[in-house]
């Protein structure tokens, strides 16, 4: 059995819980973390911020192809072009137009290899929507993270009031709706579970105890940092 770097990939909708859970299991695991929504964000706050029309497709790929993303220190800060885009990609507004920006099949080609490459010299728990079917088809560990509608929109809420941007439940509710059925809906790498992915429906369950059963199926799957024979 050779040394291999592994692969955990997280995918799922959004308010599932996938960043929370996925920085955790990292954490544990001593592998790198890698948010790939905040990728698709940064280039969508980019052509928010340049007035790009969010169906002018070709503007999209080469916003994409010249988007220099990088995460870094501290706190898996997110750069766009060297900025510090962490907070500014949080805005709903932005979480819309990532949706839109994520459908253009250009834009998704063009982000493949910058994400394949953030996995080539450490292991990564990577989370997105394509990661187990499209960017890491032979993903070691492929977890799909659901959970109810409502809940999913509860946990948002959540989220961005601890951030000091609160919303009304209604409007909140339907941005998600809206969001994944985009999300689900287009022809390119949709929001889809692997047919080899572990579903972990997390409704009714603490964060601790979808860690658990996450860390466990990882586990099972390597050994000493060996990934297991796939
Ligand atoms: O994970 P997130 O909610 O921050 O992602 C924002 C949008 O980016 C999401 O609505 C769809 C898109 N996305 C994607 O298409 N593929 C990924 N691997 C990650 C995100």
């Amino acid at each position: 059995m050779s040394e291999k770097r592994v692969i955990v990939a997280i995918d799922g909708p959004a308010g599932a819980g996938k960043s929370t859970l996925a920085k955790r299991v990292a954490e544990k695991l001593g592998f790198v973390y890698i948010n790939t929504g905040a990728i698709y964000r940064a280039v969508a706050l980019w052509a928010l911020r340049l007035g790009v029309a969010l169906n002018d497709m070709h503007r999209l790929e080469q916003l994409a192809k010249e988007a220099r993303v990088a995460f870094g220190p501290p706190d898996e800060r997110v750069f766009l072009n060297g900025e510090d885009v962490t907070d500014a990609i949080r805005e709903v507004r932005v979480s819309e137009a990532a949706s839109k920006v994520s459908a253009v099949p250009g834009v998704r080609r063009a982000l493949l290899a910058l994400q394949r490459g953030m996995a080539e010299k450490s292991s990564v728990v990577m989370e997105g929507r394509d990661i187990g079917t499209v960017v890491f088809p032979h993903a070691q560990v492929k977890i799909f993270l659901d959970a109810d509608p409502r809940e999913r929109a509860r946990r948002r809420a959540l989220e961005l009031r601890q951030d000091g941007k609160p919303l009304d439940d209604l409007t909140l509710a339907s941005e998600l709706t809206r969001r994944d059925e985009r999300d689900r809906q287009r022809k390119e790498a949709p929001l889809v579970q692997a047919p080899d992915a572990e579903l972990v429906d997390s409704t009714g369950l603490s964060l601790e105890e979808v860690e658990q059963a996450v860390l466990r199926l990882v586990r099972s799957r390597i050994s000493n940092g060996k990934a297991a024979a796939s």
